[in-house]
């Protein structure tokens, strides 16, 4: 099931050192950890101590937090089992690493998100359909099933089912990326397919990128007893943790009186651009391109009547100032002509009359 690379991954016994240190009275000549009374004086509610080095498996506030939240949706996820990660495209990294040698069949969406592409191409993956019949053999399936990318589309009830059924008879890990669920403008089921995975191998990640701040790269990930430990190694010997600054001020964000509220009002927020991001698009492209009102999340996916390669237009658009993202990229192989992601979550409402109505004048001067 694992790849031939991490045969020889061990667990970091400095990290396994430092996971005991702060115990009352332990006096540490472990590890190179530096004076915490060097380090520097911080604002507000940040002790020193946060600036020190801390657990690669996160803070274990943040966790109980992630936790409580992920066994709401259902999901088999003990604190012991969800780790925090710099940025939930770390869980894509890490889990490349774990499975993925050259020539390993890995089943996606096609379309889907180019940056996981990016990182199991990287690994030498061999890419397989996740709507064909090839994906049976796949050792590692990923998906986006909640408001996907690029396509905003929401997996129905029956096809989470079956993708969980799928990956449960043929041994596929799979790996759900989710970090859109939030933003749901319309009724759609949301239930993760790793709810599903009874009995099987399964990664489930989020992130607080869209939910709160991406700079502050926090994502978090929870996954089955089997990978979990494996998991955690391979993310000693990235980064040994993520920023304890970072997870502090999430943590702070999220158990605050105001998370709730924050998500309904950023919920509405969007719901009103994609719906401003609807009406120019119905002034600008009738005619010109076939869409799917997205359910949810940041993205529309555009199929133009007339098949151009829209990598080609890119370098036109970006001469009249708007930029968008070629639907060909999200392809691993066999890119389909004339598809489009466009971004509705940035751009004000005077900005987006203004970029579809150049960039529908781009596409017509194709046709
Ligand atoms: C499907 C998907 N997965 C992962 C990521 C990476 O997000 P993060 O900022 O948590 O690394 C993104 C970012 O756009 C995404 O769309």
């Amino acid at each position: 099931m694992f790849s031939h690379r991490i045969e020889g991954l061990r667990p970091s016994p400095i990290r396994a050192i430092l996971s005991v240190i702060d115990r009352p009275g332990m006096i540490s000549f472990a590890g190179g950890l530096p004076a915490t009374e060097s380090l520097p004086e911080w604002s507000g509610s940040v002790s020193r101590e946060i600036l020190q080095y801390g657990p690669s498996e996160g803070e274990p506030a943040l966790r109980a937090v992630v936790s409580a939240q992920l066994r709401r949706l259902g999901i088999d996820a003990p604190v012991e089992r969800v780790m925090i990660l710099s940025g939930s495209q770390q869980g894509i990294d890490l889990a490349a690493k774990l499975f993925v040698d050259p020539g390993t069949p890995v089943a996606v969406e096609f379309p889907t998100y180019l940056a996981a592409v990016q990182v199991l191409r990287f690994s030498g993956a061999r890419f397989v359909d996740l709507a064909s019949g090839e994906a049976r053999g796949a050792r590692l399936a990923y998906a986006v099933p909640t408001f996907a990318n690029p396509t905003g589309s929401c997996m129905s009830d029956a096809d989470r089912g079956a993708l969980a059924t799928s990956c449960l008879a043929n041994g596929t890990v799979l790996f759900e990326d989710d970090p859109y669920r939030e933003f749901a403008y319309d009724a759609c089921d949301r239930t993760p397919v790793a709810a599903r995975m009874t009995g099987g191998s399964w990664i489930y990640q989020g992130s607080f990128s869209k939910t709160f701040a991406p700079g502050l790269r926090l994502g978090f990930l929870a996954a089955s007893e089997d990978l979990f430990e494996r998991l955690l190694m391979l993310k000693q010997a990235v980064d040994l943790h993520s920023s304890r600054l970072s997870q502090h001020i999430v943590h702070e964000a999220v158990t605050g009186p105001d998370w709730e509220d924050r998500l309904d009002r950023l919920t509405a927020f969007y719901r009103d651009r994609r719906d401003t991001f609807e009406g120019a698009l119905q002034r600008h492209f009738s005619g010109l391109a076939e869409w799917e009102t997205p359910p949810g999340g940041l993205f529309y996916w555009l199929r133009l009547r007339t098949p151009i390669d829209t990598r080609e237009l890119l370098g036109e658009a970006l001469e009249r100032n708007v930029a968008f993202m070629p639907g060909e990229e999200f392809y691993p192989d066999r890119p389909q002509s004339g598809t489009m992601r466009l971004n509705f979550s940035h751009a004000g409402a005077e900005e987006v009359e203004r970029g579809l109505a150049t960039l529908a004048g781009a596409v017509a001067s194709h046709s």
